[in-house]
């Protein structure tokens, strides 16, 4: 239980939150669905998805079973403006789903600007996914609603674990009324039938037991990222960021992350016709992409070095000349 209070003590301190504030579930899935059950939608409330999102932000409503009415945040040229979300949002709108950084290009949504928006034209609450952030670039998370993080990406950490954090303004809202045992009042209290409460805001995310194994690799990996610095990463890194988004546009490839600065983070993605080829050679030169439906996608993080980045440029461009 020590781990598991120093877990949510790190993750506050990355979401700019408190212990208290934040929860832990075992994936960012599992954290939009319990989210869903929140919210209590009756038919006619609408949930804003995007087209960047990874699917756990978008598909609790789109099942079948769901009362929302899902309007689609649909992406410009691998962006996603905020006068495109404007019209979609009105005194309906309860729910905003995005990633800060996207999965599919690394797009990182402008968050003030957003927020303001959601502000202005709805009642609507928004919540942050920040998967592809965490680790990697400095958050400033001042007025989110609820903020879901998955621990296998940037904060090299492990597969297993969902950081949920809820402000103690938003607690009300973000109670799960779930079963379980580990997010209730007094789960003991009787052996029969009785009503049961739920523990109120982020820690009611936690409805069974803590995935303790994975939660020392949190600790751990949350540990080292600080001591390095999530500032001092963004410095080293946003100019081989910068350098393999201009190579990759000078070579021919299907560019899919947009260049402007405040846009990027950690990742970029580009498509090829002959993307399988490609994605082995490169890992035959010792080269790590991920490669998923015709996309290959670069993650460049504190441990990589301008030379990686030159590397990769000058093996990929001898690929593409050959294939
Ligand atoms: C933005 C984002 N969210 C969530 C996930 C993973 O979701 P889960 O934690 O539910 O497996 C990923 C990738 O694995 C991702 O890139």
């Amino acid at each position: 239980m020590e781990e598991w209070q120093a877990v949510r003590a790190l993750t506050g301190e990355f979401y700019g939150l408190s212990a208290d504030e934040i929860g832990i579930c075992s994936c960012t899935s599992e954290a939009y669905n319990l989210a869903d059950l929140a919210l209590r939608l009756r038919p006619g409330d609408e949930v804003v998805i995007n087209d960047l999102d990874f699917p756990s932000g978008r598909t609790p409503w789109l099942q079948p079973g769901s009362s929302a009415s899902v309007r689609l945040w649909r992406s410009r040229e691998g962006a996603l403006r905020v006068e495109d979300l404007v019209p979609l949002l009105g005194p309906r709108t309860r729910l905003v789903t995005s990633s800060l950084v996207s999965y599919f290009n690394g797009f990182r949504i402008p968050l003030e600007e957003t927020l303001s928006a959601i502000r202005r034209h709805s009642p609507a609450m928004l919540a942050l996914d920040v998967t592809q952030a965490l680790g990697r670039v400095p958050l400033h998370l001042q007025g989110v609603d609820l903020i879901v993080s998955s621990t296998h990406k940037w904060i090299c950490a492990a597969h297993g674990g969902g950081l949920v954090g809820v402000p103690r303004a938003r607690e009300a809202e973000w109670t799960v009324p779930a079963g379980g045992w580990f997010h209730l009042e007094d789960p003991f209290r009787s052996r029969g039938c009785e009503p049961v409460a739920s523990k109120r805001g982020a820690v009611s995310f936690g409805v069974g037991m803590p995935n303790f194994p994975a939660i020392y690799a949190i600790r751990a990996g949350l540990e080292y990222i600080r001591g390095v610095g999530v500032e001092a990463i963004d410095r080293a890194v946003r100019p081989l960021v910068h350098h393999c988004h201009e190579g990759l546009r000078s070579l021919p490839v299907e560019l899919l992350t947009p260049g402007e600065d405040a846009s990027l983070a950690g990742i970029v993605a580009f498509r090829h016709e002959r993307s399988e080829e490609i994605h082995r050679r490169l890992q035959e030169a010792n080269i790590h992409v991920m490669h998923s439906s015709g996309r290959l996608r670069v993650s460049i993080h504190g441990y990589n070095t301008a030379s990686d980045v030159e590397q990769f440029l000058e093996v990929l461009a001898r690929i593409l000349r050959e294939v």
